[in-house]
């Protein structure tokens, strides 16, 4: 197989690099076409693979793209789940080549969605291919590929629930996450949840000039900064009420044993330019993006952002807020926990709205299932070393749905890198990293096949 692979090393690129210039970000409606488009090329690419059954799964959204290979009923079957969709690519001027048109430098391709999700999903179309060209698909497999994984997943939790005889499996898996470093592969065992809310603070009725009411009427900008900044007391804790309430907390032997993932703190502030990092006291660096939960402020705006300046009281100022989720916390309780919270700490001289957007659960997945020492087989055999769990602080939220609805597990098979900034401008992913995947795969399904006789 590795030398069919190393055959068509070259193909299998500019394969990727062809899906990477359409520019599917579902974020925005005008890039429905190429949304679509990206749909069809997979469909295509599972055809030629070698696929049975391919179709566009039509939703009230973007389509999922199905496609199955089954070998023999009395076999496992393996869901592969990945998303087409993109980030949208800006602030376009930070890129330093164009997101939607890649170059491969320093062994690397950038563009966006190198990595998040298209080259690491397209690791298991070629994986696919690479078995059925030599006669090595152990056992069945279905595809599952959506186009609305960046925007909350809404018509694949649909899908899910609608199709269940269609998706039954026994095992997901999925390459969307990320491995500590090239030399110490690591598979994924946790994502976080997530609650995400838009707020609007409203104080008089229109602008105002900022001399003849400054200081007597509420200003909307300076009210939302004062409400956000209370929401972290002096430890980093969230002030919330009830916000901690079902947190899981892990044992000391539990953080001891996370403790011994490789990392190190040096590095990780000088890759960010930073002098120190920050964080809820007592807690480790990767204890908080890992079990711990948090609430950021994705976007505030308001007011007068022009050239120069304009002297003005805004009638309005706005922020996106996203709090992560561990094992416990239940997305629409954290959610409304804080739509009641943050109205009450509102003074009387301004009116707030909280409006949520989509949320996710959190999930953490089994390491002594079948799945997972066939997948921590296939690592050590391709990396030359044993992959070390590790609990992610991303989200995938259909991933808890799986289990609820399907009652799967999924296996976090990610080969990205952190370094590869995802969601950020000039996103990249290791040729290595695609290749390596591509060779992980079909061992994935090698031992998966093998164990679970
Ligand atoms: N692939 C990421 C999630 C991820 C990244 C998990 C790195 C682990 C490590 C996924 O595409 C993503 O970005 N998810 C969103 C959630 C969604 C609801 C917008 C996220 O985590 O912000
Ligand atoms: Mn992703
Ligand atoms: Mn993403």
């Amino acid at each position: 197989m590795n030398q069919y692979i190393s055959d068509n090393k070259e193909r299998f690129i500019n394969e990727l690099l062809d899906m990477l210039r359409i520019p599917s970000v579902s974020a925005d409606p005008k890039f429905k076409g190429d949304v679509l488009k990206t749909a069809e090329f997979i469909k295509s690419k599972l055809e030629e693979a070698g696929a049975d059954k391919v179709e566009l799964c039509e939703t009230a959204g973007y389509p999922i793209v199905y496609g199955e290979k089954i070998i023999d009923e009395s076999l496992p079957t393996v869901l592969v789940y990945g998303h087409y969709d993109v980030q949208p690519a800006d602030p376009y001027e930070l890129w330093e080549s164009p997101p939607f048109e890649p170059v491969i430098k320093d062994e690397k391709i950038y563009a966006r969605g190198a990595c998040d999700d298209k080259g690491q999903m397209y690791m298991h179309v070629k994986a696919f291919e690479v078995m059925m060209q030599n006669s090595a698909l152990p056992c069945n497999v279905k595809f599952m590929i959506e186009g609305e994984e960046e925007i909350g997943s809404k018509h694949l939790s649909d899908f899910v629930r609608d199709n269940k005889e269609k998706l039954k499996g026994d095992v997901i898996l999925i390459s969307d996450t990320s491995m500590l470093a090239n030399d110490v592969p690591s598979i994924t065992t946790g994502l976080r949840g997530m609650s995400y809310v838009e707020v609007e603070v409203t104080g008089p009725n229109r602008d105002l000039h900022s001399g003849m009411y400054g200081g007597a009427v509420a200003n909307p900008i300076n009210i939302l900064c004062q409400m956000i900044a209370s929401l972290h007391d002096e430890h980093n804790h969230i002030t919330i009420p009830g916000f901690y309430d079902n947190v899981e907390e892990l044992s000391q032997e539990e953080r001891a044993e996370m403790g011994r993932a490789p990392f190190n703190l040096e590095n990780y502030k000088k890759a960010l330019d930073l002098k120190d990092v920050h964080g809820e006291a007592g807690y480790s660096t990767l204890e908080r993006t890992s079990i711990r939960p948090t609430l950021d402020v994705n976007g505030i705006w308001g007011g007068y952002t022009g050239e120069g300046a304009k002297t003005v009281i805004a009638s309005k100022a706005f922020a996106k807020i996203s709090m992560r989720l561990v094992p416990n916390q239940s997305s629409a309780e954290i959610t409304e926990k804080f739509q009641r919270h943050f109205e009450s700490i509102a003074p009387a001289g301004v009116r707030v709205v909280v409006k949520p957007h989509h949320g996710g659960e959190p999930v953490v997945t089994p390491t002594d299932s079948v799945a997972y020492q066939a997948a921590a087989r296939a690592y050590e055999e391709a990396f030359g070393i044993k992959p070390v769990p590790v609990r992610s602080g991303g989200s995938i939220p259909i991933v808890a749905m799986f289990k609820s609805e399907l009652g799967l597990d999924s296996v976090l098979m990610g080969f990205g890198l952190d370094s590869d900034a995802i969601h950020s401008p000039n996103e990249s992913f290791g040729i290595f990293n695609f290749m390596k995947g591509i060779e992980t795969i079909p061992l994935f399904y090698k031992y998966y096949a093998e164990m679970s006789k």
